[in-house]
């Protein structure tokens, strides 16, 4: 496939727009293989293309040659060259920008000067084509700075449609298109380049298809958080009109991300203090927004005390926020909760990135339950104390309703490894090993899963918590798996001692079991909020 790219942005290579256009070439290279794309790039910013004069020499000359001696002439070579031409612009004043419009123009000697009738409706007359372009495709690739392309394009699609014939071309307009150079907000914008990508696979088979269309019109944000980045991008204060601090333009951007939806009700004030800058600025979340307050009227619940530039790289995800605060590269004073439950505030008020509408309430598992973990050894302990005939049975019917119960959860690996263990044990009991060493042997394999996953492993209770605390990203998250690690040793070490009392005083099991798991249940709640915060205040 022969691919002409006329990029009309003035910027060149650094054009948003020109990021989805090679996001789109991409996609046709995985479907196509690499040797059978080859690619044509026309930069207006670089090319000489003078605008058109007006004197109709091309039309008046057999060959349809322009008098004007300038790079027009391989521009329109490579367009009677290509397979494809894309169109790849940005929005200026709801159209095209003017170097693109000139180029647009020379192309009058491709066609011929004679009058024709336009039969498909796009307005009266038109010149026959002085080339066979039978068979050639257009794709049109543009950005605009509004939230939402809807609206803005009917200039653009007014003239292809006469250029193209109406709707004769695939196109991918994006609002917000600013944001693609935000490196701060590459998840998402990724997200939308992927999407692009899929769109330019699709075309090499035959054509975007409906849901990816549809996908590619989603916003990159909700109107209201992107029109507050947005406005708090230019460092000028919208009341005042002065210039303001980056750092305080950097933290309104950052309140834009607010998600109003996770307000419960608490009123929170999260201080930014820029101490490399002697800056500190406010963000009150309520429920209707965040509001940034910088004339210290507000008191904090949450302060972040960090050099302006380590937030600027946690933002860019040069380095992971946990990871800068456990190697106390900033410090974190007062309500700790906010920082913990950071995605949910500032996941910018809409949890799916662009064009995964399709994917939602799809089959993806739900997070692990610690259930499908314990209720095998409880059913196990319960039914052998109670039943040792009926024991085995009793557990293995526990043990198949349990994974069947909670077959749409994520397994992880103490699910299978709890299940492995309970299985061999009722096959060991009904082998005819004594009840005593079963039960035994049962609770200190309980506890030295708990003690070993603490010491070597992820820790087990990290993976059926971390559904409350941002899901997988969790599991990344240094002082979440310290914390659980913890919480782990703790009450590995709590069966262990139940395991040894019940083989050392075999009359004090049922007390000590009862007993022992209370204060490490108090140890989890307390040490679960303290340590984290314990970290952050470094
Ligand atoms: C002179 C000028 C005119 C613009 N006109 C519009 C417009 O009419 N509508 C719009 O939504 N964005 C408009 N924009 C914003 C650009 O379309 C937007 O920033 C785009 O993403 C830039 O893409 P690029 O990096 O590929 O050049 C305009 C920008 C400039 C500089």
């Amino acid at each position: 496939m022969r691919i002409l790219v006329i990029n009309g942005s003035p910027k060149g290579e650094r054009s948003n727009t020109y990021r989805l256009t090679q996001a789109f070439i991409a996609g046709i290279t995985e479907q196509l293989g690499k040797d059978a794309v080859e690619v044509l790039t026309v930069e207006t910013s670089k090319a000489d293309i003078r605008p058109c004069l007006g004197c109709f020499t091309c039309w008046r000359s057999e060959e349809g040659s322009c008098c004007l001696h300038d790079d027009m002439a391989s521009v329109i070579e490579s367009r009677v060259w290509a397979d494809v031409t894309i169109w790849s612009f940005p929005l200026y004043y709801f159209s095209v920008p003017g170097p693109l419009k000139n180029l647009i123009d020379r192309q009058l000697p491709m066609a011929l000067p004679f009058m024709e009738e336009r039969t498909d409706g796009m307005g009266n007359g038109s010149h026959p084509s002085r080339y066979d372009m039978a068979g050639k495709r257009t794709v049109v690739i543009s950005t605009c700075g509004f939230f939402t392309s809807e609206g803005n394009y009917d200039g653009v699609h007014s003239l292809f449609d006469h250029l193209c014939g109406r709707g004769n071309y695939e196109e991918i307009l994006c609002g917000q298109g600013e944001l693609f150079r935000v490196p701060e907000l590459h998840e998402r914008t990724d997200a939308y380049l992927q999407r692009v990508q899929h769109a330019g696979s699709e075309f090499a088979q035959g054509g975007i298809s409906h849901e990816t269309a549809e996908g590619l019109k989603e916003l990159l944000f909700p109107r209201q958080t992107f029109e507050a980045m947005a406005d708090a991008s230019w460092g000028i204060s919208r009341e005042t009109g002065e210039a303001e601090d980056e750092a305080i333009s950097f933290t309104r951007q950052m309140a834009a991300l607010y998600n109003p939806a996770s307000f419960d009700g608490t009123q929170r004030v999260l201080e930014m203090n820029y101490t490399d800058r002697g800056v500190s600025c406010c963000i009150v979340l309520g429920a209707d927004g965040a509001t940034v307050v910088t004339d210290g009227s507000v008191s904090p619940t949450t302060s972040i005390h960090t050099p302006y530039t380590v937030w600027q790289e946690i933002a860019q995800g040069k380095v992971s926020g946990v990871d800068a605060l456990a190697q106390h590269r900033y410090s974190v004073t007062g309500d700790f909760d906010l920082m913990m439950h950071w995605d949910e505030f500032f996941g910018g008020g809409d949890d799916d990135l662009p064009g995964q509408t399709a994917t939602k309430g799809s089959t993806a598992a739900k997070p692990p339950v610690m259930l499908a973990m314990l209720i095998p050894w409880v059913a196990f302990w319960t039914a052998m104390s109670i039943s040792p005939t009926m024991g085995p049975m009793i557990t293995i019917i526990a043990c198949a309703v349990t994974t069947l119960a909670f077959s749409r959860h994520e397994r992880t690996v103490y699910d299978t490894l709890s299940l492995a263990v309970i299985l061999g044990l009722v096959a060991a009991s009904l082998a005819g090993a004594p009840l005593a060493t079963l039960l035994l042997v049962s609770f200190i394999a309980f506890g030295l899963m708990w003690l070993v996953s603490a010491l070597w492993f992820t820790p087990l209770s990290a993976y059926y918590v971390k559904g409350s605390y941002g899901g997988d990203k969790a599991l990344r998250n240094v002082i979440y798996i310290q914390t659980n690690r913890i919480i782990c040793l703790v009450w590995g070490i709590t069966y262990l001692v139940s395991a040894v009392a019940a083989f050392v005083a075999p009359a004090a099991t049922p007390v000590i079991s009862e007993l022992l798991p209370l204060p490490a249940a108090i140890f989890t709640v307390v040490f679960q909020r303290w340590y984290p915060a314990h970290v952050a205040r470094g």
